[in-house]
């Protein structure tokens, strides 16, 4: 039987734990995961980190999951880039209920553009349930720590950038 390929797509503006619990949880289910920067090629300077800086840091806390975890980046729909690396699935992370909407908006929207492509989802742990990118790193700007919400190199690059 052929592997599982799933893609996991964020901004990862950085990667958090949460994240890193997603692709952990989603190694159960699936033999492969391509973790997927989605950045918009008209906007490249419009996050803290470039997404060449996202995908070296991902790939580093990924490590630990060896070649089943990949990392990438890519620009443009979702649903061509599934096409383009032949995964059938694309993972989620449900935090809140808040998720709720718009992960549902999205989901009926890459359906409709591709019926082949499922989405699966995967519900965080409660650790994770209230973080989020921008949460964190206005908590590192302002001069606090986010011990076991980012993963240590993570937390390292984001003093590099607001306190060098
Ligand atoms: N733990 C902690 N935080 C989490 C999390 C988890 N498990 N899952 C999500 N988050 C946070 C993220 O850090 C992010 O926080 P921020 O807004 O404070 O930066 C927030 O939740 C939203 O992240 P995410 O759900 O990954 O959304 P996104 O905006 O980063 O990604 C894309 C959305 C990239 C998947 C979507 O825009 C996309 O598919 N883009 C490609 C273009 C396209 O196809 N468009 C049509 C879509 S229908």
């Amino acid at each position: 039987m052929e592997d599982t390929l799933a893609v996991y797509p964020g901004s990862f503006d950085p990667m958090t734990c949460g994240h890193l619990d997603i692709v952990r949880r989603g190694l159960t289910v699936f033999d492969r995961i391509r973790v997927a920067v989605a950045y918009n090629k008209d906007k490249v300077g419009s996050g803290l980190f470039t997404p060449d800086e996202r995908v070296a840091m991902i790939r580093e806390v990924s490590s630990e999951f060896g070649d089943r975890v990949t990392v990438d980046s890519f620009s443009g729909l979702l649903v061509e880039y599934c096409r383009k690396v032949k995964a059938g699935t694309i993972i989620r992370g449900l935090r809140a209920v808040a998720d709720f909407e718009y992960e549902f908006q999205m989901t009926m929207m890459n359906r409709h553009m591709a019926p082949d492509v499922e989405t699966v989802f995967l519900m965080a742990d409660q650790d994770h349930f209230y973080t989020s990118s921008s949460l964190i790193r206005e908590v590192i700007a302002l001069g606090g720590h986010a011990p076991k919400l980012v993963p240590e190199l993570i937390e390292k690059e984001l003093i590099k950038k607001f306190r060098p």
